[in-house]
């Protein structure tokens, strides 16, 4: 076990990176080589870089690609994506296109609620708590009113304080279950920052309040802070067609295909195992706007799985039906997404994607996200009750492939050609780029 370094984000950027490499790289030059090689040109970049988090020693890149072609609520629109598994661009660009000529996505915020938490413990008479978070409200009011003025000349704020009582699930635990609206900010600061003033005020009312007995008074805050499950802060995105629409293109009737593409989706209901992976996909489509956005896949990514868990078990998060003659598939996700604070005008290429998008609303970027997750969706489920995942996505792996091999340009043509109209695997791209190596 190695001794814990001490002070070291106090180090200069280029003393942690002689310290890593000492310590940490078998070969110390190349490796300091390699993070140098992704450090950007332009000083004043990198050191916004730099920025964003302690000890950065380097960039880790990620492609930022972008999908065309989506229609959503008829307007038209180019969605970032950034994200480093191959098909998915591919993926959302085809879904995009394929229901561009059927209608297009339709989308519509359905909530905009926040969640913050103050999680404390109190012992004594719960009457006696109840009266006092009656009285203690208002004096709430007037200690947020500065933190929240802003916000509330802008239609938002604090919108509720509730008073829960958790005792049959922990002994002595109560809430304040606070619900605020936060607009076209993701919202996270201005929600803690509240809480914890809340928190505050609450603790302080408790100790001056003569009904309470000594202990009653010492209320014990354990913590103040947001709630990334936000199922009512929902976005529903949807697209239909009618049936005979469906598929021209595939081995498959319109019908068939409807009929396969339901039970799929009724599988991944059912089935927590496929639901998990059914939802991944969905989370490849919003993850990469998200982050291409400069919002926080962390905390979309809980919220997401909590909510396909709300009835008990994990389930499917997007839904699909024939009603009649129509096909219909649909989403429905709690997406806490802003377009104002964090890094959304920090980060140049985040402001570019927002710009790429017409510089949405939050409301408008929940609808754009939900429309990449249930293009991203369609596309995988149709890829596997046609012709399968693998086709498409080792396609789209080749090139990943023969760069691992070291092939040049003109071989990778040469190759990429073989397997127009063969299987790619592996070994049979090894065994190509070998033949050809050896012809030469
Ligand atoms: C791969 O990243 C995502 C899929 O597995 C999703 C799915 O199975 O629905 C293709």
């Amino acid at each position: 076990m190695k001794k814990p370094v001490n002070g070291f984000s106090k180090l200069s950027k280029s003393e942690k990176i002689a310290w890593l490499a000492e310590n940490h790289f078998s070969n110390k030059k190349e490796g300091v080589e390699i993070l140098k090689k992704y450090w950007n040109a332009d000083e004043k970049l990198q050191l916004l870089h730099d920025e964003f988090i302690e000890n950065t020693i380097s960039n880790f890149y990620l492609p930022l690609g972008i999908a065309p072609n989506f229609s959503i609520n008829g307007k038209s629109y180019t969605i970032p994506m950034a994200i480093e598994e191959s098909s998915v661009v591919a993926a959302a660009g085809k879904a995009a296109k394929y229901w561009s000529e059927r209608g297009g996505f339709k989308a519509e915020v359905l909530s905009t609620e926040k969640v913050g938490q103050i999680h404390f413990i109190y012992k004594g008479d719960k009457e006696k708590l109840r009266d006092f978070f009656k009285n203690v409200k208002s004096t709430i009011d007037k200690a947020t009113a500065s933190i929240t003025q802003n916000m509330r000349n802008r239609g938002g704020g604090i919108k509720n304080i509730e008073l829960k009582d958790k005792t049959a699930e922990l002994e002595d635990y109560f809430q304040l279950h606070c619900t605020f609206e936060t607009l076209d900010a993701m919202g996270a600061n201005f929600i803690n920052t509240c809480l914890e003033k809340i928190a505050e005020t609450f603790k302080e009312e408790a100790q001056k309040n003569t009904v309470f007995s000594a202990e009653e008074k010492d209320i014990q805050i354990v913590m103040s802070i947001l709630s990334n499950y936000v199922p009512n802060c929902l976005v529903r995105a949807e697209v239909s067609c009618k049936v005979d629409e469906l598929n021209g293109d595939k081995d498959i009737s319109p019908m068939e295909f409807a009929e396969k593409f339901v039970r799929a989706v009724a599988i991944a209901n059912a089935e927590p195992f496929r639901a998990v992976t059914h939802n991944k996909g969905i989370m490849n489509g919003i993850d990469a706007v998200v982050l291409a956005t400069g919002n926080d896949f962390r905390a979309i990514e809980a919220g997401a799985h909590a909510y396909a868990s709300k009835s008990g078990q994990y389930r499917s998060l997007t839904h699909a039906a024939i009603e009649g003659d129509t096909f219909r598939f649909w989403i429905e996700i709690p997406l806490a997404l802003g377009t104002v604070g964090g890094l959304t005008r920090l980060h140049p290429l985040v402001k570019l994607s927002l710009e790429m998008l017409g510089n949405p609303s939050a409301k408008n970027l929940m609808e754009i996200t939900a429309v990449a997750g249930l293009a991203q969706n369609f596309a995988a489920v149709r890829s596997l009750i046609t012709d399968g995942i693998q086709k498409g996505h080792m396609k789209m792996h080749l090139v990943n492939i023969l760069n691992q091999l070291g092939a040049t340009n003109d071989e990778k043509k040469h190759i990429i050609n073989i397997f127009k109209n063969k299987t790619v695997t592996h070994s049979s791209v090894i065994e190509e780029f070998n033949k050809l190596r050896t012809q030469k």
